[in-house]
């Protein structure tokens, strides 16, 4: 049997920078010869696309946050079957903007729902997988919220209030806290070169470790 791939995610509240951080990592990681498949929650597959445009829809006002939650994680089980498990299993790697990390910040810590609720969901749906590394940006809200509203077109969870989104940015920080082996906790205020920097520095622990 060949050797399992890394499975590194991305986390962090609104306007930290994920996707152009994503970009830069696939590219330094092919440039070292590494086969890397990209992801991202709520989506990464055909179903779970079509599950992320329900839940960002600003339309989708009257959701309530048992559904949003479940929503989260049937994109999740999704994802986790059709894309994740299959590429580790091969020995490529998974870049993921965003995983369940990111269900305990947001429906946990912003929408107050009870972590044993969440913690059931993630023991039935994910399968025991794990993130090898765990890149969180943390950003002031305010700093994350001119980034957005710069960029316009805000979704449906963009919209929420400043307390929900400190209540997010506390929560993913806590959880930072308490594992500390798997998270890197980077300043989203500094330059792109500086975050991508920062970010290889625990990327090169985990390709050295894995040779
Ligand atoms: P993004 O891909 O632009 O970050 O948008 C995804 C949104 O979904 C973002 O507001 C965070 C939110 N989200 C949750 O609330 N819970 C989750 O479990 C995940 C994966 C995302």
């Amino acid at each position: 049997m060949g050797k399992r791939g890394k499975f590194i995610t991305l986390e962090g509240g609104e306007g930290v920078g994920k996707s152009t951080l994503l970009a830069d990592l696939r590219a330094k990681l092919r440039a070292r010869g590494i086969a890397v498949q990209l992801a991202r929650e709520p989506g990464g597959t055909a179903l779970g696309e079509a599950v992320r445009a329900l839940l960002l829809d600003p339309a989708s006002r009257s959701m309530s946050a048992e559904s949003e939650l479940l929503l989260m994680f049937a994109s999740r089980a999704q994802l986790v079957r059709e894309l994740v498990l299959p590429t580790l299993k091969t020995g490529g790697w998974v870049l993921s903007d965003r995983y369940v990390d990111a269900s305990y910040a947001y429906q946990g810590g912003g929408r107050l729902v009870p972590d044993a609720r969440i913690c059931a969901l993630e023991e039935w749906v994910c399968a025991g997988l794990k993130p090898d590394l765990t890149l969180l940006l943390d950003l002031p809200v305010s700093t994350g919220r001119a980034r957005i509203v710069r960029r316009g077109n805000m979704d449906r969870i963009e919209t929420e209030t400043d307390a929900f989104f400190e209540r997010v940015r506390e929560r993913y920080r806590r959880r930072a806290e308490a594992e500390s082996g798997r998270f890197c906790v980077i300043d989203a205020s500094l330059a792109p070169a500086q975050v991508l920097q920062a970010s290889m520095v625990a990327v090169n622990r985990l390709i050295k470790a894995s040779a």
